[in-house]
């Protein structure tokens, strides 16, 4: 069985729309086969978008990290007139992303990367919901690794469940940044660090 994140070019494409609505916005994401949650917003998503908005309500430099069809940081881009990098390895998933960023004319830009093979630069916020399904050290590398792409104060969002190990993994991150758990819904943990300055 292939995994999401897995580019299977012989998976038939089957396109879909998901709904998404947030104060005054409509959205209408392209979805298709062979993508995470590819037919509804994943809730731990949906949690962590919302914790963010919440949280940030100025215009930023943005890197969504498993950026699947793009939900996270073009709603990003629209709400905030933020300007976001999104990167996934799944092809197809870069693909609908390209295509929703142009049906949004949002100031956005998605490539592929494997974790910040092809990042370079700094960001205000790093925002992932990671690829728990890649393996512990494949969310480790991703988390841990943000610390280089951020600049000074710079934050990190992420959601992970309880029960999946949301609370030894903050204590690994612990070591890079201050960490508080900033909205708990349904066991998804959604916590904001702040880059320690080294
Ligand atoms: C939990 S999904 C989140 C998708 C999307 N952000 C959303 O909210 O619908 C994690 C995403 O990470 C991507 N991914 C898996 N391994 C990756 C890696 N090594 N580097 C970057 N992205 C990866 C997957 O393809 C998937 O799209």
């Amino acid at each position: 069985m292939s995994h999401y994140f897995e580019n299977d070019r012989n998976l038939k494409s089957e396109f879909r729309s998901i709904s998404y609505k947030y104060d005054s916005f409509s959205f209408e994401f392209l979805s298709d086969n062979g993508v995470f949650s590819k037919d509804k917003i994943d809730y731990g998503s949906k949690a962590l978008l919302e914790s963010y908005l919440k949280d940030t309500k100025v215009s930023e430099k943005v890197l969504d990290v498993g950026c699947g069809y793009g939900f996270i940081g073009i709603v990003i881009s629209k709400i905030n007139n933020s300007y976001v990098d999104m990167i996934d390895v799944n092809k197809r998933a870069l693909h609908l992303t390209k295509k929703n960023i142009d049906k949004y004319e949002v100031n956005a830009r998605a490539f592929e990367s494997d974790a910040y093979e092809n990042v370079s630069g700094v960001y205000d916020t790093i925002i992932t919901n990671p690829p728990i399904r890649a393996g512990k050290s494949k969310v480790i590398e991703i988390l841990s690794g943000a610390y280089d792409y951020l600049k000074d104060d710079g934050k990190l969002f992420f959601v992970i469940r309880k029960d999946q190990g949301a609370l030894s993994i903050k204590k690994i991150l612990e070591e890079k940044y201050f960490i508080e758990l900033i909205d708990r819904d349904k066991g998804f943990y959604i916590f904001k660090g702040v880059k320690k300055n080294g």
